[in-house]
């Protein structure tokens, strides 16, 4: 599935099926739920066959039935962090549905999070997709490594999967377990709701960029996990 040590369009999206079907399983069948708080390409392993293990525990909280969110003081890392628990500590299960959302968006299109050697419109990776998007250029966001391109439609899938992830508005992301059903599904387009959902994206954007701009005017990370101590100290 590797083509010249790049990860195949294949091998990526089972990867990532993978890592969304192990936080179903933390989110959805244990009680309590189990925030992971610090997804991110790095801290998802994968064996010889593709196999997606998620790890790095330390900054992981648990969520009891009936509560809808805990308050907590801002962890993570930098470019993955959703903008309602960056803004507010306010975090559940919903904040992981983001960070998915950034480690699908990196798989797809072979770029970093947050990268400042690019040309300041691509700096940031969220926005720079919701603007090729916005002006139909999907195509051109597919890391130019992988070989064989995806078929429009499966492409079509994961950026859409990856826009539900990343709505500025925690309620109206996917669960992990509706997730997982959007990237199995051979049907497009998916969901009805997914479509109202696109119509609005161009105000949710406006929303988010605003947010990001009251919090990131410093320029330096808001949470940095950089060490394992950091995790100890913090969780
Ligand atoms: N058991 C493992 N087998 C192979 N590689 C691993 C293993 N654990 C971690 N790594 C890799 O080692 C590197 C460092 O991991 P580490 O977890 O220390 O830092 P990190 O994931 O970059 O940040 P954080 O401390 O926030 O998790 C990462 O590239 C990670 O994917
Ligand atoms: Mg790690």
């Amino acid at each position: 599935m590797q083509q010249h040590g790049y990860l195949t369009w294949e091998a990526r999206m089972k990867i990532l099926l993978g890592t969304a079907k192990a936080l179903a399983y933390l989110h959805e069948a244990i009680e309590p739920k189990v925030v992971h708080r610090d997804i991110k390409s790095s801290n998802i392993l994968i064996d010889d066959d593709f196999n997606a293990k998620i790890s790095d525990f330390g900054l992981a909280k648990l969520l009891g039935a009936g509560k809808s969110h805990i308050t907590t003081r801002v962890m993570g890392t930098f470019g993955y962090v959703a903008p309602e628990y960056a803004n507010s500590g306010l975090l559940n299960e919903k904040s992981d549905v983001y960070s998915y959302g950034v480690v699908l968006l990196e798989a797809i299109t072979g770029r970093d999070p947050v990268d400042y050697g690019r040309p300041a419109p691509e700096v940031n990776l969220v926005d720079w997709l919701k603007m090729m998007v916005g002006s139909k250029r999907s195509e051109e966001v597919v890391d130019p490594t992988i070989e064989t391109k995806p078929s429009t439609t499966a492409l079509k899938r994961a950026l859409l999967t990856t826009l539900r992830c990343l709505d500025p508005d925690s309620d109206k992301r996917p669960t992990m377990s509706q997730v997982v059903r959007m990237l199995e599904s051979e049907e497009y387009p998916i969901p009805r709701e997914g479509r109202r959902r696109r119509k609005n994206q161009a105000g949710a954007v406006e929303t988010e960029s605003h947010n990001r701009k009251s919090t990131d005017s410093s320029d330096r990370p808001i949470l940095m996990t950089k060490t394992r101590s950091d995790h100890r100290t913090n969780a």
